[in-house]
């Protein structure tokens, strides 16, 4: 038997009891589509423009834009960029495939860069490295609300000319000790998944302090137009718009964004209370200065067999996925990616959405410390 699962599932057969995330949507939610509905406007406007403006005031960043996914947003941010057929992009060689998707549909080709198995997230060094003179944008993905070292990664976007983008996917409204993730380059790319913190169905948005990369980005979205009043298109656009239900759903769900990022910060701090004494799990540091995990991570050289033992008890976990070299798509010299060959082998996430109780965190606790004793 298939089930449906908004998020993810290791098995098609058989509905977990304890699922890794299932996105979180109520009464409220349910009310402000209807009145989305009965407002008659589905088409994107009012109701887009009325959340970015709350976007543009909560970052503190002038320009912001719905987009229809987070994909969505690093493509027409490289897009409006310049970034174009014959450039390449540096990407983390551990990330969601989507950001290496994103390059290739802006038409360059994405450098796999090796990663920090300490914080999962860019090695500077590697980075540095593997830059190119027609490298034109570096990616740094925020992998799981930790920020990436943003000030080595300017430093080298700088000395090439290149632009620097966040991928702030797994990341809304955590920080670092400059700010909010994904407000401190040139542009920041959010995700409204069903596996994000919040949701709006599919969806995603862009931050940007710069009017250019502002301008490109509407006009990308809406066939070369900045102004839908106008049926002059000045250069190639798409149509990449978001509907007014979609912002009206987000527009709901943000309200829920304070309790869930302090129920998020209460889970993980559950599960590294309860699994901390276990010497074959590393708890990976935490991030500082007002940031939050998305979903509790650890490592573990059991991984692939602790995994097996929690799904024999109704229990999804996730593990990292395969590292982009790994991917037929992607496919690059595995001896160029150790860092992230130990990430993608032994990284795993515990079930984390919204709705989990404390019994049910128990209980995956208690699983994961039976594994571990047998
Ligand atoms: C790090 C990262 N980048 C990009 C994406 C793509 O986001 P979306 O599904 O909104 O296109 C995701 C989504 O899961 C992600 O985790």
């Amino acid at each position: 038997m298939m089930f449906a699962t908004n998020g993810y599932a290791m098995s098609d057969s058989k509905q977990p009891d304890i699922p890794w995330f299932e996105p979180l949507l109520d009464a409220e939610d349910a009310e402000a589509l209807k009145q989305q509905v009965l407002r008659g406007f589905v088409n994107e406007g009012p109701a887009n423009r009325e959340f970015e403006q709350l976007l543009s005031n909560h970052f503190g960043v002038p320009y912001a834009r719905m987009t229809p996914s987070c994909t969505m947003a690093l493509a027409l941010s490289l897009m409006a960029l310049g970034v174009k057929h014959g450039d390449t992009v540096l990407v983390p060689d551990i990330t969601f495939i989507g950001t290496a998707s994103a390059v290739r549909l802006a038409g360059a080709e994405p450098i796999l860069v090796d990663v920090d198995p300490s914080t999962f997230n860019l090695d500077p060094q590697d980075a540095a490295r593997r830059m190119r003179p027609n490298t034109k944008a570096i990616i740094a993905v925020h992998l799981n609300g930790r920020s990436a070292d943003l000030s080595s990664l300017r430093a080298i976007a700088k000395k090439h000319g290149a632009a620097l983008i966040e991928d702030t996917a797994e990341a809304l409204a955590s920080r670092n000790a400059e700010g909010f993730l994904g407000t401190l380059s040139d542009a920041g790319c959010f995700s409204f998944a069903p596996t994000k913190v919040i949701t709006s169905g599919q969806g995603g948005f862009i931050l940007t302090r710069r009017k250019d990369v502002f301008e490109n980005v509407i006009r990308l979205k809406d066939h070369g137009r900045l102004s839908r009043s106008s049926d002059l298109h000045e250069v190639t656009g798409f149509n990449f718009k978001v509907t007014d239900l979609q912002a009206a759903l987000a527009l709901s769900q943000w309200k829920k964004l304070g309790g869930r990022i302090a129920r998020a910060r209460e889970v993980d701090a559950m599960y590294i209370e309860g699994l901390r004494d276990i010497p074959e799990i590393t708890f990976t540091p935490r991030p500082m200065h007002g940031g939050y995990l998305m979903w509790p991570d650890f490592k573990t050289a059991r991984r692939d067999q602790l995994v097996q033992h929690l799904l024999a008890q109704g229990i999804t976990p996730r593990p990292f996925w395969p590292a982009l070299h790994r991917q037929p798509a992607y496919a690059a010299p595995e001896q160029e990616y150790p860092g992230a060959v130990e990430v993608c082998t032994r990284a795993c996430w515990l079930p984390c959405s919204p709705a989990i109780t404390n019994e049910q965190i128990q209980r995956v606790i208690s699983s994961v410390r039976a594994f571990f004793k047998s």
